[in-house]
C-alpha cells in the first residue's frame, strides 16, 4: 500500500506593515489557493514578528528577541514558505531584511533547505519584481530553495476583484497553476528527503573555527 499522504504546511508571509497592504491581499489569496489544493496555509504578516534593529551586542547579551523566535518556529513548523513583499526603491523592504537577519542567527538555521516562493504586488507596471531579485539573494545565501518563477502582480491597486481574487481570470489561473507547480515540488521534497544536503555559509573559504557556519542533512533536519 502506498504511504499515506500528509498535507503540506506552508507559511505565507505578507511583508508590508501597511494596513491596506496589496501584498497582504496577495498573501491572503495565495493562502486560499494553497488550501484549495488540499494543503495547510499559515497566513502571517511581518508585523506579527516585532523585532528591534539587528544588533550583535543585543544578540550576545539577550539572544534572539521573542519576535524572531516566533518567526523561526513558524518557519520550522512549515514544509515551505511563501513571501509577498513590496518593492521599496527597487529592493527589499528594511523590515523584512531585518527579520531575515535575526532569523539567520538561529541554529539550526531555519531557511536552510526550505522551499520558498516569492511574490510581489505594486501599482507599478513591473509589479515590484525587482525587489524580489534582492529578496532572493539573502534567502538563497541561507540555503533556501527559492523557486525559479516569481509572481509579480502589476497595477495591483486595480487588479483585485471584490472577492479578493485577481479580476483577470487568465491571470488568476496562472497564479493558481504556478502555485500548483510549486506545491508539487514541495511535496516531492517532503516525501523524498533522501538527498544529502549541506549548507556552508562561506563555501570556498579556508575553514576556520571563527568563521565556519556549516549544517549537514543531519543537523539541518533537527
Ligand atoms: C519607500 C517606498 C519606496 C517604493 N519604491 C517602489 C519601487 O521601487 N517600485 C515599485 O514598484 N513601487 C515602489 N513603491 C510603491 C509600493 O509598491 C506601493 O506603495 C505598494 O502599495 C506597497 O506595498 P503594500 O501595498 O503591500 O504596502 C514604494 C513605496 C514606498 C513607500
Amino acid at each position: 500500500m502506498p504511504p499515506a499522504v500528509q498535507p503540506i504546511r506552508v507559511l505565507v508571509l505578507g511583508a508590508s506593515l501597511r494596513r491596506d497592504s496589496l501584498n497582504q491581499r496577495l498573501a491572503a489569496l495565495a493562502a486560499e489557493v494553497v488550501r484549495e489544493k488540499g494543503s495547510t496555509a499559515d497566513l502571517a504578516n511581518v508585523g506579527d514578528f516585532d523585532v528591534p534593529f539587528y544588533d550583535q551586542d543585543v544578540e550576545s547579551e539577550s539572544g534572539l528577541p521573542p519576535g524572531a523566535q516566533a518567526f523561526c518556529k513558524r518557519v520550522k513548523e512549515s514544509d515551505a514558505f511563501m513571501i509577498a513583499s513590496p518593492e521599496y526603491n527597487a529592493s527589499i523592504p528594511g523590515v523584512l531584511k531585518n527579520l531575515i537577519d535575526w532569523v539567520s542567527r538561529s541554529r539550526p538555521q531555519p531557511f536552510n533547505g526550505k522551499q520558498g516562493f516569492l511574490m510581489s504586488a505594486s501599482p507599478a507596471m513591473g509589479g515590484g519584481n525587482r525587489g524580489l531579485w534582492s529578496l532572493r539573494v539573502p534567502l538563497e545565501h541561507l540555503g533556501a530553495r527559492v523557486y525559479p518563477d516569481m509572481f509579480s502582480l502589476a497595477q495591483a491597486h486595480d487588479a483585485f476583484a471584490a472577492n479578493g481574487r485577481i479580476a483577470n481570470d487568465l491571470l488568476q489561473k496562472r497564479f493558481d497553476d504556478t502555485i500548483g507547480c510549486f506545491m508539487d515540488l514541495v511535496e516531492a521534497a517532503k516525501h523524498y528527503p533522501g538527498l544529502k544536503k549541506q549548507w556552508v555559509e562561506f563555501l570556498g573559504e579556508r575553514p576556520t573555527a571563527e568563521t565556519d557556519r556549516v549544517e549537514t542533512s543531519e543537523t539541518a533536519a533537527a
